[in-house]
């Protein structure tokens, strides 16, 4: 018997070890042969721990399972899910960056070529440099990190800086709340980040690259590790495919700070400085790394180059919609019956990822506002439920996607309280170079205290505040931050001791 269980860490949350546990003590007690296979998860986490059961090629799914309930799954009276792709959940996504999670072993070389693996790398190997970048412009990549800016571009201007050494760092530094894609792949499938990197590295003539990881990631750091070492002696790294080109793979390990995950900031990280921000420019693409010509890509723009190369940029810019074409593995949050992972081609309305998908609020509560990007992302409402995902589409509702992390509130919510988080956030996590965010998020705070003991003159004041900090803020942290509270501000005036009629 072939069994699947993921040893994601939300899953080992949900209890994946004890299940796992008791599958081999229950296998073993009736003298059973099995294969367990652990596995990333398939991304549908109210169902976790999810055991799989291959039965004639199909993966039957049985969950959430519980160390008791093990029994049943041997004797045949555990209640089955059917085939774990036909889960409504899981059969309405585009799985591109994501197809493998949830289906192999992360560390199975054999498996990770079975199912595609490798295949973009040997294309690559037998490009040229301005071939390979022009490929990756054709697929209409753009960064999934957040700011949406051309994957293709942004390594043409690497290729083309002069520069002794250059570099490729993946910003793993994943600090959204609601968001947790990047761990999910480099727990489920690392050998598609390790080969994205490799391929970047042939693009710009990069010979070095270093993954920047969170330590509140600590399964993701052992997982990466230990990828690197198994495609070091499978020659994927170092000498690459016995090419003579060579490509080198570090893990650093951020001491978190939500600032980190900025890209000069975690530059300066890197090479042991306090991770303060630098002023731009002179971009990363021209001065990055110790000063050399480096690409800083987000984990999951580097994970999807191997599917375009494998698959070719027409297929990968064969779904989406406008400008933003592609996929975008799409992370729901917050008070949501059916929380997870979502693959889907840009271009789905948000309320239909929130309402259908996401099958509505927990609480049965109706929805009240839906953040979208992390604690710097615009709240929507209802009302804006046919905006289409997409960079454009959003940027058009004064919001934005960000990496894609979807948290859903219902009518509890007090949105007050959550523009106050906002500014509360900002002022905990400034790195307290520029002036705009490091006492404008504090003044924030304080201007929002006095609207709500009832104050509404302060209002025009944080009005103000946030039009300085949008403009004045050196990055994104200060300059983001009036998203949410404009948008709680616009959206929920009354809450603000505001009149409905007289804000809109
Ligand atoms: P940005 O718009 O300044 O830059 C985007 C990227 O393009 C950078 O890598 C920049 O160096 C590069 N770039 C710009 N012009 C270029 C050119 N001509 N040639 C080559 N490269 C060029 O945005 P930034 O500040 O890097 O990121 C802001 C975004 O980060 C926000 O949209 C936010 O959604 C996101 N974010 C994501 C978080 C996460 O956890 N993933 C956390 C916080 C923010
Ligand atoms: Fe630092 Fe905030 Fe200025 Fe960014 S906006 S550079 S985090 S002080």
């Amino acid at each position: 018997m072939k069994i699947y269980l993921s040893q994601d860490s939300a899953a080992k949350a949900l209890g994946a070890e004890e299940v796992a546990a008791a599958i081999r003590t229950e296998a073993e007690a009736r003298g059973q042969e099995i294969t367990l296979v652990r596995t990333g998860s398939r991304g549908m986490i109210w169902l976790e721990p999810l055991v799989e059961i291959e039965r004639e090629g199909i993966r039957i799914g049985y969950g959430p399972m519980t160390a008791d309930g093990v029994s049943g799954l041997f004797d045949g009276s555990a209640p089955d899910l059917g085939p774990v792709e036909d889960i409504p959940f899981f059969a309405a996504q585009t799985r591109l960056t994501f197809a493998r999670v949830g289906r192999i072993d992360p560390l199975d070389l054999a498996a990770y070529e079975a199912e595609g693996g490798l295949s973009g790398l040997r294309r690559a190997l037998e490009m040229t440099p301005e071939a390979i970048v022009e490929e990756v412009k054709a697929s209409g990549l753009r960064g999934r990190g957040g700011a949406g800016f051309p994957t293709g571009i942004k390594w043409d201007t690497v290729r083309q800086a002069e520069g002794a050494r250059k570099y490729i760092v993946c910003n793993a530094d994943e600090g959204d709340s609601g968001t947790f894609a990047d761990r999910m792949l480099i727990e489920g499938d690392p050998m598609a980040l390790i080969e994205g990197m490799v391929i970047a590295g042939l693009a710009v003539g990069a010979t070095k690259g270093f993954v920047y990881l969170r330590s509140e990631y600590p399964d993701a750091i052992a997982v990466l590790r230990a990828a690197i070492a198994r495609a070091e002696g499978a020659g994927i790294l170092g000498d690459v495919m016995g090419s003579g080109r060579q490509f080198d793979l570090e893990v650093r390990v951020g001491a978190g700070a939500y600032v980190c995950g900025e890209e000069t900031s975690l530059l300066n990280s890197i090479e042991g400085k306090r991770a303060v921000v630098r002023a731009k420019p002179p971009l990363p693409a021209i001065e990055g790394l110790f000063g050399r010509p480096t690409v800083v890509n987000n984990v999951l723009s580097l994970a999807t180059i191997p599917v375009i190369f494998e698959k070719g940029a027409g297929h990968y810019a064969g779904f989406g919609l406008g400008r933003s074409l592609g996929t975008m593995p799409i992370q729901i949050a917050g008070n949501v019956r059916f929380g997870g992972l979502f693959e889907t081609a840009f271009g789905m309305p948000l309320g239909r990822l929130v309402e259908e998908i996401a099958g509505g609020t927990a609480s049965g509560r109706p929805v009240k506002a839906v953040q979208v990007g992390g604690p710097l992302g615009a709240y929507l409402t209802p009302g804006q439920f046919d905006t289409p995902f997409g960079y454009e589409e959003f940027d058009r509702e004064g919001a934005l996607i960000g990496h894609a992390g979807i948290v859903v509130f219902d009518e509890s919510a007090d949105m007050r309280a959550m523009a106050r988080f906002a500014m509360e956030f900002c002022a905990v996590e400034s790195c307290g170079k520029c002036t705009p965010c490091r006492i404008g998020a504090v003044r924030g705070v304080e201007v929002i205290d006095r609207i709500g003991a009832g104050d509404a003159s302060a209002v025009p004041i944080l009005r103000d505040l946030c039009e300085v900090m949008r403009d004045g803020s050196l990055c994104a942290l200060g300059g983001f931050t009036p998203y949410p509270v404009l948008s709680a501000l616009d959206h929920f005036p009354e809450e603000f001791g505001q009149q409905r009629e007289a804000a809109e």
